[in-house]
């Protein structure tokens, strides 16, 4: 995987949006994954900002969620849908025709997650994955110990994630879900172009881990090593434990053919 390290989380999420940009201009219908958590939140800033310039249009993008809680109505202001219709959709001038996602109060959970599965593929596969990371090193919500072959399937949450989360439930851990469907492992790696983005000290462990650590469902972002188009952009504090750090500045200062990420 190529890891990039960034001064601060605005240079991250520039970087990334470009990369996005790059690819809209290529193929104006791209099917962009996109996940939520306070992280991704300069990448879609960067975004709006080019499309409101007219740096990039976006009127036959597409947009795929990448995990749901179960059992929050859609309307729900912090369901993952309602979240990315505000967050990403909105600023983005993308309306629901172009959006994708599970449905997280289907009373058939179970099948809501494999017709997801099926419909990604249906239309044609996600061309870049943006990605988060917990604290445990999970992705979307796949959390410690999910199959690195995992499709989009139902899981429980574990506690630390569930008091992650609960800063946007009111501080109330009594109101965050227990169950939540995500795109698996599996899944995620059919992308074509994942991209993982991590900034502040909480992340750093995480990050050593799925870069430089051994792939181990233990810790599912490793899965990314996996992967034949991967890129890490860490800011400082992300990358402050990782061994080669001077090693990927000084392999992305080189790159022969630099064409974005
Ligand atoms: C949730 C989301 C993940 C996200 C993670 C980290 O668990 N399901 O997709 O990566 O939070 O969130 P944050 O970026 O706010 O740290």
């Amino acid at each position: 995987m190529e890891v990039v390290i960034v001064p601060d989380a605005k240079a991250g999420g520039e970087l990334i949006a470009e990369a996005m940009a790059q690819l809209l201009r290529r193929k104006p219908d791209a099917l962009l994954g996109v996940a939520t958590g306070s992280t991704p939140l300069p990448v879609y800033e960067a975004l709006a900002a080019k499309v409101r310039s007219e740096a990039v249009d976006t009127s036959r993008a597409r947009i795929a969620q990448l995990d749901e809680y179960v059992g929050l109505p859609a309307e729900h202001p912090e369901s993952y849908r309602s979240v990315l219709r505000r967050e990403v959709l909105e600023p983005l001038g993308i309306g629901m025709d172009g959006f994708m996602g599970p449905d997280g109060t289907a009373e058939d959970v179970r099948a809501a997650c494999e017709a997801y599965d099926r419909a990604l593929s249906a239309a044609g596969g996600v061309d870049l994955q943006l990605l988060g990371i917990g604290t445990d090193g999970h992705i979307g919500f796949n959390e410690p110990c999910s199959s690195l072959a995992s499709r989009t399937r139902i899981k429980t949450l574990t506690e630390q994630t569930r008091i992650d989360n609960a800063r946007f439930f009111d501080d109330d851990i009594e109101q965050v879900p227990h169950h939540v469907i995500t795109q698996g492992i599996g899944t995620i790696l059919e992308a074509r172009h994942l991209v993982l983005l991590a900034t502040g000290a909480g992340k750093a462990d995480a990050i050593a881990a799925t870069v430089e650590g051994p792939v181990a469902a233990i810790c599912p972002a490793t899965a990314l090593q996996l992967h034949p188009h991967a890129t890490v952009v860490v800011d400082e504090a992300a990358a402050s434990e990782l061994e080669l750090a001077g090693y990927y500045r000084y392999s992305y200062a080189h790159k022969p053919d630099w064409q974005g990420i």
